[in-house]
C-alpha cells in the first residue's frame, strides 16, 4: 500500500504510543492543497505538503493525515455561506468573566446536579483535572496541547446536541400543534451550528483517533436521548442544564487563557487560526492567532451561557424569544445577538418583558 493512503490499522498503532490510549488523535497537515488517491476514495494529503505543516499536534505519521473539509470544487462556487456571526470586539471578549448563577428553586438544583455528574462524566474521561485552589503542586494540573485538544473536541462534540434536540422539538411542536413558535428555534439551531463552528475549527487543527471516534459515538447515542427525552419533560430544566453546562466552558476556556499567558503553552504561542475560524468569526488582521480563536470561542460559551439561562427564566409556551425580538423601546437594555449587552447569569423575565406603565 502506498505510504500517502490512510491505513485502516494506522489509528491502532497510533492509539498504542499513547499516554492516554484512549484518546489518542492524529494530526491534521493544515495544508489546503490535497489530492484524489487512485486506489482510495478518500482525499488524501500529499506526502510532501505534509512535512510542512505549522501545527503542532501530532501523534500519527505525518504522511497518514486525512483532508476532513477539503475546499469546494464544485464548478463556479467560491464559499459556501451559513449563519453569520455577530462581530466582537477585542475589549468585549477581555470582559467575558467567570460566573455561576445560584439555583433558586427545586428544579435549577436538577439542573445543577445533573450538570455536576456530567461534568464528573466528562472529566474522566478525557483526563482532565481542575486545580483545586490549596494543590500544593498545581503544575501536576496542567495539560500538554494535546490533551486539551482532546477534550475539546470531546466537549464541542457533545455541545452541538442540546440546540438542535431543543429547536427540532419546538418545530415538531410547531407543525403539529399548528402553533406559531415566537422565534425560538432560530436561535437554537444557530446555537447549535455555532458549537459546530468550534468542533470543526479544532479538527482543522488535531484529528482524533479511533477511540475518541468510538467515544463521541457513544456519547451522542447517549446523550442525544436522554436530552430529547428531558426536553419533552421540562424544557425549562434543560435550559437551565445548559446554562449550567456553559458556566463550565467558561471556567475551562479562562483556563486555557491564563494557561496561554503563563506561558505553559508555548507550543500555541504563534499558531495560526484555522481559515475556516477567521472567515466565521471575522477576525481582524493582527487577532488570528490560537489565543483570540479561544477567546472568541469562550465569548460564544458566554452568550450560550446567557441565552440559556434566560430561556430558563421564561413562559417556555407564551413568551417570544428575546434575541429575535424588536422592542417597542430601542433605548432600554435589551438582549441581543452579540456580547454588548452581557448578562453572565441571563436575563430576568421581567428585565425583558416589562408592563408599559413601568416604562418611564
Ligand atoms: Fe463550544
Ligand atoms: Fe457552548
Amino acid at each position: 500500500m502506498s505510504s500517502s493512503v490512510l491505513s485502516t490499522t494506522a489509528p491502532f498503532r497510533a492509539a498504542a504510543r499513547q499516554k492516554y490510549f484512549p484518546l489518542a488523535i492524529r494530526a491534521y497537515s493544515g495544508v489546503a492543497a490535497s489530492r484524489l488517491h487512485p486506489s482510495h476514495s478518500k482525499q488524501v494529503t500529499p506526502v510532501a505538503y505534509a512535512y510542512v505543516s505549522k501545527r503542532s499536534i501530532s501523534s500519527t505519521q505525518q504522511n497518514r493525515t486525512e483532508e476532513y473539509f477539503p475546499s469546494p470544487e464544485t464548478p463556479g462556487v467560491k464559499e459556501v455561506q451559513a449563519w453569520a456571526h455577530p462581530v466582537y470586539t477585542v475589549e468585549q471578549m477581555r470582559n467575558v468573566a467567570v460566573a455561576h448563577r445560584d439555583a433558586r428553586n427545586w428544579s435549577d438544583k436538577v439542573a445543577l446536579g445533573t450538570m455536576r455528574v456530567f461534568r464528573w462524566g466528562m472529566d474522566f474521561v478525557t483526563g482532565y483535572k481542575h486545580p483545586r485552589p490549596e494543590a500544593k503542586h498545581p503544575e501536576r494540573f496542567n495539560l500538554t496541547p494535546k490533551q486539551w485538544m482532546n477534550r475539546f473536541i470531546f466537549l464541542e462534540s457533545v455541545a452541538g446536541v442540546p440546540g438542535m434536540v431543543g429547536g427540532m422539538l419546538r418545530h415538531l411542536h410547531s407543525l403539529r400543534r399548528m402553533k406559531r413558535d415566537n422565534g425560538w428555534i432560530e436561535t437554537l439551531l444557530e446555537e447549535a451550528f455555532n458549537e459546530r463552528m468550534h468542533l470543526l475549527t479544532f479538527l482543522k487543527m488535531a484529528e482524533p483517533g479511533w477511540l475518541m471516534r468510538l467515544m463521541v459515538l457513544g456519547a451522542q447515542g447517549v446523550f442525544f436521548n436522554g436530552f430529547f427525552l428531558s426536553y419533552l419533560i421540562s424544557p425549562r430544566i434543560c435550559h437551565r442544564f445548559v446554562g449550567y453546562l456553559e458556566e463550565e466552558a467558561v471556567i475551562t476556556y479562562s483556563r486555557v487563557i491564563k494557561d496561554m499567558e503563563n506561558g505553559q503553552l508555548p507550543e500555541w504561542d504563534n499558531l495560526e487560526a484555522p481559515d475556516i475560524a477567521v472567515r466565521y468569526w471575522k477576525m481582524p488582521e493582527g487577532n488570528r492567532k490560537m489565543k483570540d480563536l479561544i477567546l472568541y470561542i469562550r465569548a460564544d460559551e458566554a452568550k450560550h451561557r446567557e441565552v440559556n439561562h434566560t430561556l430558563g427564566n421564561l413562559d417556555q409556551k407564551g413568551d417570544p424569544n428575546p434575541y429575535m425580538t424588536e422592542y417597542k423601546d430601542p433605548t432600554k437594555d435589551h438582549p441581543t445577538e452579540g456580547i454588548e449587552n452581557l448578562r453572565a447569569t441571563g436575563w430576568e423575565r421581567d428585565e425583558i418583558f416589562f408592563k408599559p406603565q413601568e416604562q418611564k
